[in-house]
């Protein structure tokens, strides 16, 4: 790891210094930093200089039931009991509005977003599969091209969601019997939750200027790096296999995502030395990825215990 001093009064692409935590990472003669930001990116991006970043990577908060916007559980400010499968424990509730939500509000950081990314920079927007039509219109009317559907696929720990519905039958007021035939009609059937086994992720990119070649020589942006593999001897897929991260007991964050994962985006989609940009930086990773792949990172998160968390793992060099 890099050793890192903390300077609170620099950064270099915001137009007001506030609220900044800025880690000066240069190595290999590259001048990087690492700068992490608090407070509510819809306001904070609009303190970014235009067309200043080269790549965009996030994991936007969903609008589950039971989490709100700040990702916090208990203070969901999504309506319920709209559309929702009735009796579901929080979290397996189906709101229908969520979706239109998650496309409103994203299209807002989608509208922010577009000015302050530099011509045919590329944008990847965690998503959960059922949810990345919404991620992916919400960016496409803020101007940028749909790409591709990524997908990040894990092996491990995935939770089956589906469940029984013989609880629910157990509570019907029907006569025992009348509940025994009840069962034996539903066959054993449970829930429409299959295993989950992947995380969408929607490739984005801002419309370039001219060709991809005018384009590159010009931004440095807007071509892949076919080179970079997760699997050796094979080129890049649009499925990634990477395990999902142990809990740390120093990281409480509840979705965080595998620094080994970012790291191959942010080296698929940028160059060392670039500019990389999480709006919704949560724990760090993406700060985290950025100092292990030599770019500079800008991170916004709302919530002042997870930027404690990320300036610890950016200062302490933890996965
Ligand atoms: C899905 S989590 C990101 C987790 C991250 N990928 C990690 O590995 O730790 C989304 C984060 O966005 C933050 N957030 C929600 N709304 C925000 C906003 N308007 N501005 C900045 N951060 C916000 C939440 O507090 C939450 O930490």
């Amino acid at each position: 790891m890099a050793n890192f001093s903390v300077d609170k009064n620099s950064c270099h692409i915001f137009s007001s210094f506030q609220h900044t935590s800025r880690y000066p990472t240069s190595r290999k003669n590259l001048k990087t930093s690492i700068n992490i930001v608090h407070g509510n990116c819809l306001e904070k991006l609009k303190e970014v200089k235009p067309a200043s970043i080269h790549l965009v990577v996030t994991d936007p908060p969903y609008f589950l039931d039971g989490l709100d916007a700040g990702w916090e559980k208990g203070k969901s400010d999504a309506p319920r009991n709209t559309g929702s499968v009735g009796g579901l424990p929080v979290g397996m509730k189906f709101d229908l509005k969520q979706g239109k939500r998650l496309q409103s509000f994203i299209g807002k950081i989608g509208d922010l977003l577009f000015s302050i990314m530099l011509p045919g920079a590329f944008g990847v927007f965690f998503s959960q599969p059922r949810l990345a039509h919404r991620m992916a219109t919400g960016l496409e009317d803020a101007g940028f091209e749909i790409r591709d559907l990524l997908a990040w696929h894990f092996t491990k720990r995935a939770q089956f969601k589906a469940f029984s519905m013989d609880h629910f039958v157990d509570r019907m007021d029907k006569t025992e019997r009348e509940k025994i035939k009840i069962k034996q009609k539903l066959r054993g059937r449970k829930t429409p939750q299959l295993r989950p086994q992947f995380e969408a992720m929607v490739l984005i990119q801002k419309p370039r200027d001219g060709t991809f070649i005018n384009n590159w020589l010009e931004h440095e942006t807007g071509l892949i790096d076919a080179s970079v593999s997760l699997v050796s001897g094979f080129s890049p897929s649009s499925v990634m296999l990477v395990e999902k991260p142990n809990r740390q007991d120093y990281n409480r964050h509840l979705t965080v995502k595998p620094v080994k994962l970012i790291e191959h985006l942010i080296k698929l989609f940028s160059l060392p030395g670039q500019i990389v940009l999480d709006p919704f930086l949560g724990s760090g990773t993406t700060a985290v990825a950025s100092i292990n792949t030599q770019r500079s990172c800008v991170g916004i998160e709302i919530d002042k215990n997870y930027i404690e968390i990320a300036e610890n793992r950016v200062k302490e060099g933890k996965k």
